[in-house]
């Protein structure tokens, strides 16, 4: 019959893989909102960048819009794990609005830092992606002009500091481990001097994700990705495959799994975001179940522990 002529496949599933603490927690925030303030709760920007996190949370009675703008006068509004700028927490102050943070401890911490240097009258040249909420967030700390945003190795050539100047370095939380590397050893040889973190400000969610990639990926023919086009650690994710000279597809979920990408193929890798439910690992795993006789795998290359507090305010 069908299922005995079923072809073979190994799925190999990096460990860790999907939600971090920080996404756990803003999740959380918003559920909590939602009981102790009623629906509806509004949310600036996506909480996690999850359309199925997203869409879940909307059907509990959160709001989510774009600018603090769209929030009415009377509604509690709870803001993003990727962090915001200072004006946007002064104008809810401003407002009477009831707001809650869920910024990630480890964004809020790279906000500290940003602080910090500026109070040590340092310049500070952040590593990161132009436009990503983090990046927006992270440059609204200081006033403009005391950030200076740098995406890759190459830019740094084109900074026009003295060699001398008083300068500090910040990173993303969700950049590629390698490629910031490159960056930092790039500014360290034009700024002997400048300071930063003791390696770069990437969080263990993020690093921990790209080194079980690198195990999974070269034993494998097609890397699959489960994560949004605007996450930024999922498609760092692809990239890291990618190196390791794998073919990998970043998917929201199971049916975007085209057939013919398994054309082939004996060995896949699975992954998922930090934003990625746990679900839509199982709904992949099934899928791929229906077109061959899957046999799973999990490598695993970190155990991660780490749980965040949640805000005072949500904790009664
Ligand atoms: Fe925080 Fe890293 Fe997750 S910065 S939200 S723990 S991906």
């Amino acid at each position: 019959d069908r299922q005995a002529t079923k072809p073979g496949l190994t799925l190999l599933i990096a460990a860790p893989r999907g939600f971090c603490a920080g996404v756990d927690r803003a999740i959380e925030i918003v559920e909590r909102a939602l009981e102790k303030y009623g629906a509806p709760v509004y949310v600036r920007h996506e909480i996690v960048h999850n359309k199925f996190v997203v869409d879940g949370l909307r059907a509990k009675g959160a709001i989510f819009v774009e600018e603090l703008e769209d929030v009415p006068d009377d509604a509690p509004v709870v803001f993003s794990a990727h962090g915001v700028p200072k004006t946007v927490p002064a104008e809810a102050e401003r407002r009477k609005l009831i707001y809650v943070d869920a910024t990630c401890p480890l964004v809020s911490k790279v906000h500290r830092q940003a602080e910090r240097q500026i109070e040590r009258d340092r310049h500070i040249i952040f590593i990161g992606h132009a436009g990503h909420p983090e990046v927006v967030g992270t440059m609204g700390q200081v006033e403009p002009g005391q950030m200076t945003l740098v995406e890759e190795a190459a830019d740094v050539a084109k900074l026009d500091f003295p060699r001398d100047a008083e300068l500090a370095f910040l990173t993303q939380t969700t950049l590629s481990v390698d490629d910031t590397e490159d960056v930092i050893a790039a500014l360290k040889e034009r700024y002997p001097d400048i300071v930063g973190p003791k390696a770069d400000d990437i969080c263990y969610a993020t690093s921990n994700r790209q080194a079980a990639v690198k195990q999974i990926a070269p034993a494998s023919d097609l890397v699959l990705v489960i994560g949004s086009p605007n996450s930024s650690n999922s498609l760092r994710l692809v990239e890291v495959a990618e190196r390791c000279g794998t073919a990998a597809k970043l998917i929201l979920r199971a049916a975007d799994i085209d057939p013919a990408w398994l054309e082939g193929v004996g060995t896949i890798g699975l992954t998922a975001g930090a934003s990625a439910p746990e679900q839509l690992v199982r709904e992949v795993v099934d899928k791929l179940g229906e077109w061959r006789d899957v046999r799973e795998e999990t490598l695993s290359s970190a155990v991660e522990n780490m749980v965040f507090k949640l805000p005072r305010q949500l904790m009664d």
